[in-house]
């Protein structure tokens, strides 16, 4: 089955959304693109909120969320409990945040990528997975402080 994906930005983080749509579009993925649909200014944290829904209600496995820096947006959804969202300038970060952390969201700042290094970035998250063992007890941890 399509792993499910789903991606949502503010107006910072827009231009690479739709890039990265266009370009996921050719994968075998089920996308949901919980938009923005125009560069008009929205508030970042209203976006991280509904794709963090859509991920802890399992409308979604993984999300991308885009502002302009990503940071707004990993502040944002990292105050919700069983998100782990990371916040990732290179390929290495998103494997790492994918095999350590076991990140359900990753976060890409659309005024810091290029297209091709975010589409780089994106495509080394999807491909990486959980290891588990030391790691599974360090991300049990941050569910109950
Ligand atoms: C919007 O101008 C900008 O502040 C936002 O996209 C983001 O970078 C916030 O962290």
């Amino acid at each position: 089955m399509a792993l499910r994906l789903a991606l949502a930005s503010d107006h910072g983080g827009f231009t690479l959304k739709q890039h990265l749509v266009s370009a996921l579009r050719a994968r075998d993925l089920e996308l949901l693109d919980l938009g923005p649909q125009t560069a008009d200014s929205i508030d970042y944290p209203a976006k991280a909120k509904e794709l963090c829904s859509a991920v802890l209600e399992d409308r979604a496995e993984l999300g991308i969320l885009l502002c302009g820096t990503g940071i707004g947006m990993s502040i944002a959804a990292n105050r919700y409990l069983r998100i782990r969202a990371a916040l990732c300038t290179d390929p290495f970060m998103a494997r790492m945040a994918r095999e350590h952390n076991d990140a359900n969201v990753l976060v890409l700042g659309g005024r810091v990528l290029s297209p091709a290094l975010a589409e780089e970035i994106v495509d080394v998250f999807l491909a990486s997975s959980f290891e588990g063992g030391r790691h599974g007890r360090r991300v049990a941890m941050l569910d109950s402080p």
